[in-house]
């Protein structure tokens, strides 16, 4: 007996769209746009959101994408359909990040059933984490959840997390340095935001330890920020790929979202920290654990309050028409 396949409708794909516009992105810039051709999603980066200073390369803005890539690929999941997944079909040097087509019927897997609950709960969380280290079981789950989208995830012993957490400090500081870099931190941020960027109050309090060096997206901000002890020993993950091309870059953004998404339902806070990936000869040092992997970004996990979730383009906006 055969059985007819029937697509999922316009309407579904639409509602998958609509959950993949919540994956992060560098500085909620939301470099996508997305068409829905039959059973298929393709996903487009918009070049014009790419942030030229801290992100020249466009690394971040494909790790976005891989985000939402990610995102989709677990949306069409829950709505019943297997997915065929074919990242840069028309080569590097395209727009079209991805092709998601929702294949045949399928009943959903439970552990990406879980993953796609946690959708809209992930956000990041700029705020204190409680003193407690992250359980053992909980970092392997992480990192089984990188390795599936082809990335290795690291968690660092005192030593190398101290040492991160300095050369963030340092990157940190040199970025300041770099022309234009307020101009563009400015543009992203602040009490205007609206639709895209990180408002104020998701800037979270400042740390009083100064012991987790968090990109100061309050710095423009006239209101005083509340001070509050961060916790001095933070928890802190290196993700990282084999090689380093967009592609690379598209596996480690599905990566980081699978993370996430699992960090969220195992009722972990996470914070991503790029500073140290933005400066090359900073994430150069990063690149040697484990050897000769290329470091993708840097994240710190811990148990923490809710922080809330910050705003996303209507789907008017980054909805193509049809062909
Ligand atoms: C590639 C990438 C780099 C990011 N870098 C940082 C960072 O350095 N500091 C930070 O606080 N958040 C960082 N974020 C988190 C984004 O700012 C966040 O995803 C975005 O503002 C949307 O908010 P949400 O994650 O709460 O949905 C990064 C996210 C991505 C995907």
């Amino acid at each position: 007996m055969s059985t007819t396949f029937v697509p999922p409708s316009r309407r579904v794909l639409t509602g998958c769209v609509r959950s993949a516009t919540t994956a992060p992105s560098l500085h909620n810039s939301q470099p996508w746009l997305f068409r829905i051709a039959g059973p298929t999603v393709e996903v487009y980066a918009d070049p014009a959101r790419r942030l030229p200073v801290v992100d020249p390369a466009g690394r971040e803005l494909f790790l976005s994408l891989g985000a939402a890539v990610f995102t989709l690929r677990v949306a069409v999941h829950q709505a019943g359909y297997r997915t065929l997944v074919e990242l840069l079909p028309d080569g590097p040097e395209s727009t079209l990040a991805a092709r998601v087509t929702a294949t045949q019927p399928a009943p959903v897997d439970p552990a990406i059933e879980a993953l796609a609950e946690a959708i809209p709960h992930r956000h990041t969380n700029r705020g204190p984490f409680a003193q407690v280290p992250v359980r053992p079981e909980a970092f392997g789950r992480l990192r089984q959840a990188a390795r599936a989208e082809d990335a290795v995830l690291r968690m660092t012993d005192p030593a190398s997390r101290d040492a991160i957490l300095e050369m963030a400090r340092t990157a940190d500081g040199w970025l300041r340095q770099r022309p234009g870099y307020e101009q563009e931190l400015r543009r992203w941020s602040g009490g205007k935001v609206r639709h895209d960027g990180v408002p104020t109050w998701a800037a979270g309090p400042w740390d009083a330890l100064q012991a987790v060096p968090i990109r100061d997206f309050a710095q423009f901000s006239p209101q005083p920020r509340p001070r509050e002890p961060f916790e001095p020993h933070p928890t802190i993950l290196v993700l990282a790929t084999e090689d380093d091309t967009r592609l690379d870059w598209l596996r480690a953004g599905q990566a980081l979202q699978r993370v996430l998404l699992t960090a969220t339902w195992l009722g972990l806070a996470t914070t991503p920290i790029s500073q140290p990936v933005e400066v090359p000869a900073v994430r150069r040092l990063l690149a040697g654990s484990p050897p000769g992997t290329s470091a993708q970004m840097v994240l710190r996990a811990g148990y923490g309050r809710f922080a809330g979730r910050t705003p996303r383009r209507p789907l008017s906006e980054v909805m193509l028409h049809d062909r």
